[in-house]
């Protein structure tokens, strides 16, 4: 079958990689792609904004299965414009996106279903917000509502720092995502992501990862999208992966449905590992980027063929043994421009080295061919990917990629895959 792959970063290039290989997958198109990507498939320009623009490119080019990869158009409501006009979509509908697009409803549906999450309330006015502080203790953890790029996050230490970025919210700094806020108890542990596929009925577990969401070594400074994650995160071990499919995953599929809202596509979640078991921190509609990297990394399977399983019901019919990843890890680093997660500097040159070690592949996240050479064109720019036998084996063969590619105006962290790392010459694992 052709398929139309939709996005233009580090994951897209990954599943873009991954989907070229399936045996399933005869032609590829992505739109925009980006120059990492266009060396797997054929970019088209499309406004993905445009229902009827993708619909008719569909038709025209005889696609047969659409691959959405960032969360904005399935929050948007173009997988449910493709179903109506019959096209196969990997992804979730609209109303089902709102597991990502709205924090308040995801929270609800848990404490309906009884799945472990931090307690919460949820608040529409400034006041309303004010009076629901006194409920908690510090740190306080502030959350708007909607998509805000994954910067919608606040955590105050104080009472005062609260109240200032409560009125920040309710004055729009998210803006309209921040017209609805909700206040988390704070939860205590080491964060991890699992992955699972599903139909909307059968569900399928595809692997954890660990990523590294703040911009400089040893955790510290501002969030960033991630700048690097590891696969698998032995933290997840197999009893408590089988504890967040009974006991988070299971009943959200099982509630969503029930709903009349039947989730289909991946679904990320994002977990706190405390004291009393695993807690959902969020759901994420889609992969994560720079999770999806390791994850396509080390799988070995029909891609394609999963995926068109998931978007047209049948996920039942997969093999059992599928997915089969490889069983090592892969790590990668971001390179991401000067200035990242504020103000990126566009335009710096790249050169990527190499050749690079046979189990290292470079996906392109923010990059741009301009007169033919190769620039920065984002604020993370590319996602140097690598295996190994262990962490420390699969970062160490990162790194030297790394060093080996010329980028002045970028940067990364030193330290990815650190805790595990540690864990590993502790002798712990
Ligand atoms: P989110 O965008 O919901 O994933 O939150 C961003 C980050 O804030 C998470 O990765 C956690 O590090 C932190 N966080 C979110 N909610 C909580 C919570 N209830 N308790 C502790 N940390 C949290
Ligand atoms: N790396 C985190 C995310 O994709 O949401």
């Amino acid at each position: 079958m052709n398929i139309l792959l939709l996005g233009s970063g580090g994951r897209e290039h990954a599943l873009a990689w991954k989907l070229a290989q399936s045996p399933a997958c005869t032609r590829l198109y992505a739109a925009p792609g980006n120059p990492g990507i266009a060396e797997e498939a054929e970019c088209v320009a499309l406004e993905v904004t445009d229902h009827s623009a993708v619909i008719a490119f569909c038709a025209g080019n005889a696609i047969g299965l659409v691959v959405v990869g960032p969360e904005a158009p399935l929050v948007d409501g173009l997988s449910d414009s493709l179903r109506a006009a019959g096209v196969p979509v990997f992804g979730p509908s609209q109303a089902a996106a709102q597991l990502e697009g709205s924090k308040g409803f995801t929270k609800d549906l848990c404490a309906r279903a009884g799945i472990p999450t931090a307690g919460y309330v949820r608040t529409s006015s400034l006041e309303e917000a004010r009076a629901a502080l006194t409920r908690f203790s510090p740190p306080y953890v502030l959350k708007a509502d909607g998509l805000a790029a994954g910067k919608g996050v606040v955590i105050a230490e104080t009472l005062a720092d609260a109240e200032a970025a409560l009125a920040d919210m309710f004055a729009g700094a998210f803006g309209g995502a921040g017209a609805q806020v909700v206040i988390e108890e704070f939860m205590q542990g080491e964060e991890a992501s699992f992955f699972a596929l599903t139909d909307g009925t059968t569900i399928v577990p595809f692997g954890s990862a660990q990523d590294h969401k703040r911009v400089g070594d040893g955790d510290t400074g501002p969030n960033t999208g991630g700048m690097g994650a590891y696969s698998p995160a032995p933290v997840l071990t197999a009893e408590l992966q089988a504890r967040v499919m009974a006991e988070i995953i299971e009943p959200t599929v099982r509630t969503m449905r029930e709903d009349g809202v039947p989730y289909s596509g991946v679904l990320f979640a994002g977990l706190m590992l405390t004291a009393e078991g695993p807690k959902l921190i969020e759901y994420n509609a889609r992969f994560g980027d720079p999770e999806c990297q390791v994850l396509m990394m080390l799988l070995r399977d029909n891609l394609a063929h999963m995926m068109w399983l998931c978007a047209t019901g049948a996920l039942d019919e997969l093999d059992e043994e599928s997915p089969e990843f490889e069983a090592c890890t892969a790590l990668t680093v971001v390179m991401a421009a000067n200035g990242y997660p504020g103000s990126p500097d566009k335009g710096g040159a790249i050169n990527l080295g190499g050749p690079h070690h046979d189990l290292v592949k470079i996906f392109h996240a923010g990059t741009a061919l301009v007169d033919g050479a190769l620039v920065a064109s984002g604020g993370r720019v590319l996602a140097v990917t690598a295996t190994g036998a262990s962490v420390t084996e699969a970062q160490a063969r990162a790194y030297a990629a790394v060093d080996a590619i010329s980028f002045p105006s970028g940067f990364c962290r030193r330290d990815i895959g650190w805790r595990e790392v540690a864990r590993e010459q502790s002798g712990e694992i």
